[in-house]
């Protein structure tokens, strides 16, 4: 019998990648879902996928009615540079969209009478650290720690970190009879990704994927951070590979519902020579922007995997050499035609 998954925000760049992958799933079924219409390639992937709203409740009641989903990748949000200039809009969205779809998954499982898996995307943005001293001694910063995020968007995925667990062990839990229905929530908190098929937009990390972009494409790119930053990245398919890890594991070996993943994590300075050593014309320029500085400052430099590697065996395919060589650039020179 096959599953049917629902990914919202299905249109972003995690959503491109993530359809790909789960169309090539034999017993897999994906109903999409994004305030933009998906891109026609995409589409021809899903068994139907609906241009809506996550905060109107019935788009989401119509979804949950003509179908029964087993998974929901809920990716749909607004990205930290966004959500810092909207942080009303960014609250609404990034909260109570999670709430939205955290109830459609438990009236899923009550209709079905099972579990069901939600996977949910966290950031390192849910992380807070003073200055750049306390940065460079927490080194790989555990999950635990430092969880005092200065932007809406760290807020808003720190909360809704906690209503997953909410939903998943403590929801009305002063009801007279116990609830047999049970979201299974699921979090990755991701580093800054980096994509070949899609540029990204709004998010604080994107000096990294902007500046090999631009290199590619041969265009000139001034970096908002200065060269020394250093924040935690990975490559789109191993954050694809993380999600459908995290999805797989059985119950019995998750000790924590939230994992950090990263893959390396470089200065904005070493990516920079990576950029030039593979497209030689690159022009990059180093022009922070202090208000943007300081957010990325408050992120670590990088993240302590280990519980993620040892209950689920996740382990980053690319190492950022790798990223550069076998994904990156064969993918770039056939998209902009790069030498
Ligand atoms: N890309 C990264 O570096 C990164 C890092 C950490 C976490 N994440 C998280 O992963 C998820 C996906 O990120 P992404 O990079 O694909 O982002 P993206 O901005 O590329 O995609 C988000 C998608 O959500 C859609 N969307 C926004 N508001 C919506 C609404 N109200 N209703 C329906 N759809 C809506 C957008 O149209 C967009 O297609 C997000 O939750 C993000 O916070 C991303």
């Amino acid at each position: 019998m096959k599953t049917t998954v629902l990914v919202t925000g299905a249109n972003g760049e995690i959503g491109h990648g993530l359809i790909n992958h789960l169309a090539d799933v034999d017993d897999v079924e994906i109903v999409a879902l994004d305030l933009r219409p998906l891109d026609g390639a995409l589409a021809k992937k899903c068994i139907h996928a609906v241009v809506g709203d996550i905060l109107n409740a019935g788009v989401l009641e119509t979804l949950s009615t003509a179908h029964n989903f087993g998974t929901v990748y809920h990716l749909a949000a607004l990205l930290s540079t966004r959500a810092e200039r909207q942080p009303v809009l960014a609250h609404r969205v990034n909260v109570d969209g999670t709430v939205n779809l955290l109830e459609i998954a438990l009236t899923q499982a009550r209709l079905q009478g099972r579990e069901i898996k939600f996977v949910y995307p966290s950031s390192i943005a849910v992380y807070g650290l003073p200055d750049l001293d306390v940065k460079s001694q927490v080194g790989a910063i555990g999950e635990s720690e430092w969880c005092t995020p200065r932007t809406m968007y760290g807020i808003n995925k720190l909360y809704c970190e906690q209503l997953g667990g909410y939903y998943a062990r403590f929801y009305r839990q002063l009801d007279a009879e116990p609830r047999a229905e049970r979201v299974d929530f699921r979090c990755l908190r991701f580093p800054g990704l980096i994509s070949a098929a899609t540029l990204p937009s709004g998010g604080t990390s994107d000096f990294a994927p902007e500046m090999i972009h631009a290199a590619a494409r041969g265009e000139p790119y001034a970096c908002f951070v200065r060269e020394d930053t250093r924040i935690p990245f990975m490559a789109m398919p191993d954050a694809v590979r993380a999600l459908l890890g995290l999805e797989a594991a059985s119950a019995e070996v998750l000790s924590r519902r939230i994992y950090n993943v990263g893959g390396f994590n470089p200065s904005a300075g070493e990516l920079h020579d990576l950029a030039r050593r593979a497209f030689p014309s690159a022009e990059v320029t180093f022009v922070p922007d202090a208000k943007r500085q300081a957010i990325v400052d408050s992120w670590p430099a990088d993240v302590d995997t280990s519980a993620a590697v040892r209950d689920w065996g996740w382990t980053p395919q690319y190492t950022l050499n790798g990223t550069f060589e076998e994904y990156l650039l064969p993918a770039m020179r056939q998209r902009y035609g790069a030498s």
